[in-house]
């Protein structure tokens, strides 16, 4: 059916028309308590034997919504009704920004892809302050990403992030510093070892005042050096950090300019967790996010070691029922295993 609609209708659309129209509509749902309710108890992982719990926070199920999507922390909620575990919210910046000039989202649908070069369009952190300090109807887990504002020097980053990091970690489940979308220049550059130390112990800082101290998490790009990926991991090892999401987009593609996800991805990205999972163990808690497209591929990526899994192209071709029926498949397949929890499986292959 969906398959029907995205081929007759919505890739007629603009992409991020009908982007901006999902989230409208998954913030219209959050404000009808007993409609959101009715689908959170019908498509949201309730099955025992696929929680997850990863830095004291307690999952649902593996499969995440990464970030990209509720760019501004409005629709969490209604994410979560559709089965998703978790919400990562953002990127958000200090400061509010426009973005790049559209068009910026391209669909590359035989290749079932992305190219995207949305620039952290965001209304700030105060705004997504003010709507993650709303009271939540459906239980639903929120990590907040968090991005450098565009106009802000190199020199400055950390404080720009740090101004972010004070207004969200204390509503935020956890958080991420973004330091690989590849449409703010010079944002990447930050991934060098000399310049995330200080940045991230900055915000670490932060995370670790807030009350409840927040778990915190870097995210990095696929087309870092083999080298580069073992010196991140190293230093969140040093510096104590909770995990690592890997992969953002790559802009390792002959196409428009801009971040590719989606399925070519999947192959670099599962190769960045293998290598992470071999370098850091289980000391760190990995998050895996790159070309995952069905169960086949989240049970993978737990078995090559990471804790959570998290999508975002996967969802746009899958369809709104996308998270609800992987969680489903993932129940059946643990009983299958005669597994009592999924977790039994996580870096079994690695
Ligand atoms: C339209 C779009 C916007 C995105 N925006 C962000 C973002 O703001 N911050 C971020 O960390 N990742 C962002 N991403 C990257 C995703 O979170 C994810 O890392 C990447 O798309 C790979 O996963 P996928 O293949 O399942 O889409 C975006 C991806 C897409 C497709």
């Amino acid at each position: 059916m969906y398959r029907l609609v995205f081929t007759q209708v919505l890739r007629r659309l603009d992409a991020e028309a009908v982007h901006h129209r999902t989230v409208r509509a998954l913030a219209l749902l959050a404000r009808l308590p007993l409609l959101k309710r009715l689908l959170h108890r019908a498509l949201a992982p309730h099955d025992p034997a696929l929680r997850v719990s990863a830095f004291g926070v307690h999952f649902p199920g593996p499969l995440g919504l990464a970030a990209g999507f509720d760019k501004d922390a409005a629709c969490a909620e209604g994410i979560a009704a559709l089965g998703f575990s978790h919400v990562e919210v953002g990127t958000i910046t200090a400061h509010a920004q426009p973005g790049n000039p559209r068009p910026r989202l391209f669909r590359l649908v035989p290749q079932r892809a992305v190219i995207n070069r949305m620039g952290f369009n965001n209304a700030g952190a105060a705004a997504a302050a003010r709507r993650l300090r709303r009271t939540r109807g459906v239980p639903v887990v929120v990590g907040v990403n968090i991005g450098k504002t565009k106009v802000v020097p190199e020199a400055e980053a950390a404080d720009d992030y740090v101004a972010s990091a004070k207004e969200l970690a204390p509503l935020a489940d956890y958080l991420v510093v973004n330091v690989s979308s590849p449409n703010t220049p010079g944002l990447r550059d930050l991934q060098a070892v000399t310049l995330l130390r200080p940045l991230l112990s900055a915000v670490k800082e932060v995370a670790d005042g807030t009350p409840r101290r927040t778990p915190l998490l870097v995210k990095i790009a696929p087309d870092l050096a083999d080298e580069d990926v073992d010196a991140v991991a190293d230093l969140a090892v040093e510096l104590g950090l909770d995990g690592i999401i890997a992969t953002n987009t790559t802009i390792r593609h002959g196409g428009e300019t801009g971040g590719l996800s989606g399925r070519p991805l999947k192959a670099r990205s599962l190769e960045v967790l293998r290598r992470l999972r071999a370098k850091v163990g289980d000391r760190l808690v990995l998050v895996s996010v790159g070309g995952v497209e069905d169960v086949d591929d989240v049970w993978e990526r737990l078995l090559a070691g990471a804790t959570l899994v998290q999508g975002y192209t996967g969802w746009i071709y899958g369809g709104p029922l996308w998270a609800s029926r992987i969680h489903r498949q993932l129940s059946r397949r643990v009983r299958r295993h005669r597994l009592s929890s999924i977790t039994e499986i996580i870096g079994r292959t690695a």
